[in-house]
């Protein structure tokens, strides 16, 4: 019996915090969101797609019989990142936490990437993180208000990885911004903390990163070695804890959840798995130890 697509938390675990998610109208932040808002909080979702964030804060709204707002920001732009702030406030009276989960990724070899291409991922996955947290920031330590905020990475933040290098640069910066402000702004209250989720199945992120045409080669099951993808309740509980004040002694960590996925593909030999039979290792060994005969 497998618990992992249940909710976690006790009821009313989130009540009377309000926090915001960047790129909470789709995919792993609108589970998150919709998750917040079971839990008690009222939530504040931004993203650049009208229609997209306004229906969602609707529909998750009517879902959950929560309150959700949905504001149009980039958050590229620190100035639209301040104006969501200030009608958060206005709406909600005190935002306690924010998650920065908008991200913009492709697959692609980095030599067919313009410019341009590398600084669009960049933007939106580290300077969306600082804008946001820069302005939030201000405003907690101003108005000694105690936060948490939670930084959405993957994996490929400390390994990188090949074929989508902005945003392992990107993603990287955002995991050395959590530890180093979780350091500097301890002293205030808020606390930092990151999630580095493996493959969670998502159109934004399969449409890009996952595409039909090599989904076959990519097999992407067969290398996790709990032998499937992510379920969007898994994170959220995972999200909602750390949001929460029983995580208040959690400050400057990153959690996987990947099933196991990094560790396996990660390792020098990981990759043989199943494909040496025993009697080749029965081989290997007799010749191991053949070598280490002493005369
Ligand atoms: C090469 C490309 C390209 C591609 C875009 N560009 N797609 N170059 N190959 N496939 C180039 C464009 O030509 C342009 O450069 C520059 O990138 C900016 O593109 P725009 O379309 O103008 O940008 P914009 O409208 O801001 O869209 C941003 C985007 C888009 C990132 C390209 O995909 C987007 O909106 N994504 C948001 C959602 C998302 O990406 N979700 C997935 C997150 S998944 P030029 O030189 O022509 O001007 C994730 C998971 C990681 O992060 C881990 C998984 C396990
Ligand atoms: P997604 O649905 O495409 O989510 C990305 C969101 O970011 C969208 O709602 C998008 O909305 C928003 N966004 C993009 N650019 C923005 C900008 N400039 N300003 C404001 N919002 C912006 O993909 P997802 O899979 O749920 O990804 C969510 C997070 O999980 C990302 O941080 C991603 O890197 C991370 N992640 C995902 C996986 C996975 O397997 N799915 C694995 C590891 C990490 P608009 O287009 O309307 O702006």
């Amino acid at each position: 019996m497998h618990h992992y697509t249940e909710p976690m938390l006790r009821d009313g675990a989130l009540k009377g915090k309000t926090f915001i998610v960047t790129g909470g109208g789709t995919g792993l932040g609108k589970a998150m969101t919709k998750y917040f808002l079971e839990l008690g909080a009222q939530v504040v979702i931004c993203s650049r797609k009208k229609e997209v964030i306004e229906t969602s804060a609707d529909t998750l709204s009517k879902e959950t019989g929560g309150r959700c707002l949905g504001i149009v920001c980039d958050v590229r732009k620190y100035e639209e990142v301040e104006s969501m702030l200030n009608q958060a406030i206005e709406k909600f009276g005190k935002i306690n936490g924010l998650v920065n989960n908008a991200a913009g990724n492709f697959i692609s070899p980095t030599e067919r990437l313009s410019h341009r291409a590398f600084d669009t991922i960049v933007d939106i996955v580290l300077k969306g993180t600082y804008n946001c947290s820069l302005a939030l920031g201000k405003y907690w330590i101003n108005n000694k208000i105690n936060a948490r905020v939670l930084n959405i990475v993957t994996t490929y933040a400390w390994v990188g990885s090949a074929y989508v290098v902005p945003s392992a640069c990107a993603k990287s910066g955002v995991l050395a911004l959590t530890r180093s402000l979780a350091v500097e702004w301890g002293k205030y209250d808020i606390r930092f903390n990151a999630i580095a989720p493996g493959p969670f199945p998502t159109e934004g992120a399969w449409n890009r990163l996952f595409p039909k045409a090599f989904q076959e080669e990519l097999a992407i099951d067969k290398r996790i070695p709990v032998g499937r993808v992510g379920q969007h309740q898994e994170l959220a509980n995972l999200a909602a804890y750390l949001m929460s004040d029983y995580a208040a002694y959690v400050n400057g960590e990153v959690v996987t959840i990947d099933g196991g996925e990094w560790m396996r593909n990660g390792g020098e030999f990981s990759w043989i798995g199943d494909a040496i039979s025993p009697e080749m290792w029965d081989q290997v060994e007799q010749s191991i130890r053949s070598n280490n005969k002493k005369e």
